[in-house]
């Protein structure tokens, strides 16, 4: 049985196949649209989220499947002393596949040793986000055909942005990647993160004006401030429109230059960007879905001919 925790679970050829699939679900659903009858997926979600828990949901019922499942940790038994451990081997009994998504660091990691039905990973506090970041991937793959070489520009909250820590760790198994981090020096990438890159002779660099690089990029990665983890006010106040992207500054960008966001999305972009081209962060909500569809079939090993 397999588990997805980090976007490294799964070899640069197993996403391929990953990739290929989603990519056919987008081009035929109808295929698709009966593959889980009779399977059941639960969502755990012990912190908020919409899209994430949303996007899981659509994509079980869009194979067929139905869903179970609690949105925040005090509708949990949590809220009266249970460990995650105990709460998966329940919820094992009720689903063939979870989603489970956790303030703490390694919390799905804890149940899936536990667990009888895979367990995703659906984002442990600032740790990891792998299904953001297959998300990620498949949109710059449909769009621009290719994840290799590119330059792209990580902009905002990198020290406390899961997402941006598991798409640079899937990242740097392509070749040609640059990575220019873009952010305030409080909320620079975590030094694991640069000795990671440094080790393995990725060139990176930190800059903290976006307009400084933005002519460069292939892509550009916006984040927002994680406001709930911080440990003031004060300090999230002060940083939190550090950058905003407008009309004029992507004036100084490629003409086929991405910008990708998970969102939610709060003042780093303006909405006037919306309408540009460039700004794929929709569509790449729609690519979730896809992606979300082809790991919970990979996950339940049921292959549709
Ligand atoms: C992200 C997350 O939860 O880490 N959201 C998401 O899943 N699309 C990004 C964020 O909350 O900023």
């Amino acid at each position: 049985m397999r588990h997805l925790m980090n976007p490294l679970d799964f070899t640069v050829e197993e996403l391929e196949t990953l990739f290929a699939l989603a990519n056919d679900i987008e081009a035929h659903p109808d295929k698709y649209a009966h593959a889980c009858e009779g399977k059941k997926l639960a969502t755990c979600f012990y912190e908020p989220s919409t899209r994430t828990r949303l996007s899981f949901e659509s994509a079980m019922l869009g194979l067929g499947g139905q869903v179970l499942g609690f949105s925040d940790a005090g509708s949990s038994s949590a809220s009266k002393g249970e460990s995650v451990s105990d709460t998966i081997r329940v919820i094992s009994c009720f689903a063939d596949i979870c989603a489970m998504r956790h303030p703490k660091e390694g919390a799905p990691m804890v149940a899936a040793g536990r667990s009888s039905i895979p367990v995703i990973n659906a984002g442990d506090g600032g740790h990891q986000h792998p299904t953001q970041t297959l998300t990620d991937l498949l949109t710059i793959r449909s769009l621009k055909g290719r994840l290799d070489h590119f330059t792209i520009g990580l902009c905002g909250d990198l020290k406390f942005g899961r997402t941006v820590h598991s798409l640079i760790n899937a990242l740097v198994r392509y070749p040609g990647i640059h990575f220019t981090f873009i952010s305030p020096p409080e909320l620079r990438v975590p030094d694991y993160i640069t000795d990671l890159l440094r080790e393995k002779k990725i060139p990176y660099n930190e800059v903290i004006r976006l307009e400084a690089c933005l002519p460069e990029l292939d892509l550009l990665y916006m984040t927002r401030v994680q406001r709930e983890r911080f440990f003031n006010e004060e300090d999230y106040v002060r940083l939190k429109d550090f950058y905003i992207l407008d009309k004029n500054k992507l004036s100084l960008a490629r003409k086929d230059m991405l910008i990708l966001h998970p969102l939610p999305r709060v003042n780093e972009i303006s909405v006037e960007v919306d309408d540009d081209p460039r700004a794929v962060y929709f569509k790449q909500v729609q690519y979730g879905v896809y992606v979300r569809m082809a790991l919970i079939l990979t996950l339940l090993d049921i292959h549709v001919d």
